[in-house]
């Protein structure tokens, strides 16, 4: 059995795709309860452009905001230097970079090609190097896109190795719409494993299609011990049709300790945490053990 580390998305994956504003001392709180429940890493926010992605227009106040406890990384997402610095400002532990695989949802994304993202990531690594600051490379639509279909498993071999030798520290491949299967998922994370067994390398997978929990199976199969995940499974990318949520972070917790794996994070924290989260919103969250309970919740004989 392994030591899996929780990454939560929900303040930034989840909260990017909801219509509804949630107020700024909401999320503070929000994050606030996921560190205290000890989840190893927190996607607090995204330094992106306000008009593209409302919810993350208070990405300063919600940054300055939290209080950080001690053991839990605190990554933010940002498209360019412009997001790099204002990142740096905030005092970050973690830049988080994104481009996609494809070239289309690169372009509907971030408005770039793959080679232009590459171009502002070089400005963005020679700004940051002299700040002690992690920057983690994320690969988006690396299973498959909703506008190309298949993406070559070369493709992404080689964009892994030109955020490597740009410098990043870290490297996630992302499902940005659930079309990842599970054998798929154990192949790549295999061959990535083994050209580069010592990359720090996580997962992000979204439940689209029912799949996620089994490509978590697969992903630790072939050695990866890092996942993204989301409270209440909220989320999905504004820029791709029929994005829905990630894999639910109390879900996955609930999963890899009833297996018998190492997760850090508190279970009963988590939920609670997504049942406030559940009080915020304007509609239900896709998360299934807040509804049902954990497997050994017992009920009185009536
Ligand atoms: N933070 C705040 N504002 C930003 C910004 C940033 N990081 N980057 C650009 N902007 C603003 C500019 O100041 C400009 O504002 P103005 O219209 O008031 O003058 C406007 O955005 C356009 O700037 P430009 O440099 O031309 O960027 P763009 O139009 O090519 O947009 C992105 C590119 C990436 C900045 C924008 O599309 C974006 O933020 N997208 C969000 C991507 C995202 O979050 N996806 C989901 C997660 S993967
Ligand atoms: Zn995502």
């Amino acid at each position: 059995m392994k030591t899996i580390k929780i990454q939560d998305v929900v303040a930034r994956d989840g909260l990017q795709n909801e219509d509804q504003f949630i107020p700024t001392e909401q999320k503070i709180a929000l994050i606030n309860r996921l560190s205290n429940a000890a989840v190893d890493k927190i996607e607090v926010t995204s330094f992106v452009s306000p008009k593209a992605v409302p919810n993350m227009s208070d990405a300063e106040a919600v940054m300055k905001g939290i209080t950080r406890q001690p053991g839990v990384t605190y990554s933010v997402l940002v498209p360019n230097l412009k997001g790099a610095k204002r990142a740096l400002e905030c005092e970050v532990d973690e830049i988080n970079l994104v481009v996609s695989v494809s070239e289309t949802h690169n372009q509907k994304n971030v408005r770039r090609t793959t080679d232009q993202s590459f171009e502002n990531f070089r400005d963005i690594l020679s700004f940051l190097s002299n700040e002690r600051i992690d920057v983690n490379g994320t690969l988006g639509t690396t299973f498959g896109c909703p506008f190309e279909g298949s993406i070559s498993e070369d493709k992404v071999l080689r964009l892994v190795e030109q955020y490597l030798e740009l410098g990043v520290s870290g490297i996630t491949l992302a499902d940005t719409t659930g079309m990842a299967t599970p054998n798929q998922v154990y192949r790549l994370a295999e061959n990535v494993l083994k050209r580069w067994p010592e990359l720090p390398l996580t997962l992000h997978f979204h439940n689209t299609r029912g799949m996620g929990l089994a490509n978590v199976i697969e992903g630790i199969r072939a050695g990866v011990t890092r996942f993204d995940a989301s409270l209440g499974g909220l989320g999905g990318c504004p820029f791709a049709p029929g994005a829905t949520g990630n894999i639910c972070t109390e879900d996955l917790v609930h999963m890899l300790k009833f297996i018998g794996h190492d997760v850090r994070a508190d279970l009963d924290q988590l939920i609670d945490s997504a049942k406030y989260l559940q009080s915020l919103m304007d509609h239900e969250v896709p998360g299934q053990i807040i509804k049902a309970g954990k497997i050994n919740d017992l009920h009185p004989v009536s």
